[in-house]
């Protein structure tokens, strides 16, 4: 005999996927289960709102043995009529047909709260949703770890595992070809992932968006190395990142969008024109690793920090704790609200400890 779930939640993901997504799924799955309530996944990001045939419900069943996988089993996207954020500081006002239309399927579905997990440009829409009175509550996403007010996003620790191993393999060929390799990794606006991933994965320099680097400085520091017997380095270097007085470098998509990219290539060439005049390295090449980042099952941190935020989030829908945001903060998970979080990027602070600890141990900056 079946019985009417005592309440009716809703969950979506939003935005780029990131590794650990399933493992929130999961989470929620089962703390609403054990309150008896049942669970609705929308489809495809935000864009499941306006048609109340795009959900799967989740289940016990159907959610075992996700915690593992990455990507989502709910789909998501980046793009859409959900789109509040484009870059740091553009905002825009979702259309006030697409917040009605979110509110008449919630109606429909009996959702009493929605769950959402995104990162800042979907926790952005996420508090217009709440400011239009729809029961919202955020769960913190995203490999870039740039979000203010949590200590950590869950899919950065599965970013940076990826990028120290593209670093460990790049290690062995440069070495054997004493080639100097420059490895482009993502980062907008924050350069967390090349800083973690360069530290773990023994990169020679860093470069981040938020300390612009000179190829002089650069050029120098790879020289210095030959003169001590290195021949080869390895550069680590953030998809936003620029030099001194440069600006971000873009490339046309498949889509015709202009998407962030390039850098790498920059970089090697302006140091090849510096290297070789005579001639100190033998090449100098670039991998990008793109979205292999982004991809894969998630580490173990991940979907620890997944489960937490899931079985956390249905416990603030059972408090009634509507416009707040799940957090990690001393090893807890706690609450704040979405605004506080969405209120402006969390960036690389240039002298963190972080930073300090990457020069003490010979790792240069360009700066
Ligand atoms: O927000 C995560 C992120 O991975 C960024 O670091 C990156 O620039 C972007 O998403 C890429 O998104 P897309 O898949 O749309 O190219």
């Amino acid at each position: 005999m079946s019985h009417e779930p005592e309440k009716t939640i809703g969950v979506l993901t939003s935005g780029g996927d990131c590794p650990g997504l399933n493992a929130v799924l999961r989470g929620v799955v089962c703390a609403a289960h054990n309150l008896g309530w049942g669970v609705l996944g929308f489809l495809d990001g935000y864009e499941g709102l306006l048609d109340p045939t795009m959900h799967m419900e989740l289940t016990l069943k159907n959610t075992e043995g996700i915690m593992q996988r990455g990507g989502t089993i709910l789909g998501t996207t980046n793009r859409g009529h959900f789109v509040s954020k484009t870059g740091p500081g553009n905002r825009s006002r979702i259309s006030s047909d697409v917040v009605t239309k979110t509110k008449a399927t919630l109606a429909k579905l009996h959702v009493d709260g929605l769950i959402t997990i995104g990162g800042d440009g979907s926790l952005t829409t996420s508090q217009q949703l709440f400011e239009s009175g729809i029961k919202v509550i955020g769960v913190p996403k995203t490999i870039d770890n740039d979000l203010e007010a949590t200590a950590m996003t869950f899919g950065f620790d599965s970013a940076v595992a990826c990028v120290a191993d593209g670093l460990d393999r790049l290690h062995t060929t440069a070495r054997a070809h004493k080639r100097v390799m420059i490895i482009e990794v993502m980062g907008r606006h924050a350069g967390w992932i090349a800083l973690y991933g360069g530290l773990a994965g023994g990169a020679d320099a860093i470069l981040v968006p938020e300390i612009p680097f000179s190829f002089d400085k650069l050029t120098n520091f790879v020289r210095r190395r030959i003169e001590n017997g290195h021949p080869s380095t390895l550069i680590i270097v953030a998809e936003g990142a620029t030099s001194r007085g440069g600006k971000e470098q873009y490339r046309a998509s498949s889509t015709g969008e202009y998407r962030l990219g390039g850098v790498g290539d920059t970089v090697a060439r302006e140091l090849d024109a510096r290297l070789n005049k005579p001639r100190l390295v033998k090449e100098i090449r670039t991998c990008v690793l793109g979205h292999l980042q982004r991809g894969g099952d998630p580490t173990t941190l991940d979907r620890i920090l997944g489960t937490r935020f899931g079985v956390k989030a249905v416990d603030l829908i059972a408090e009634e704790k509507f416009g707040q945001m799940v957090s990690y903060q001393n090893y807890q998970i706690l609450s704040v609200p979405i605004a506080s979080a969405v209120r402006r990027l969390k960036t690389v602070p240039p002298d963190s400890q972080m930073v300090e600890t990457c020069r003490a141990v010979g790792i240069s900056f360009g700066d």
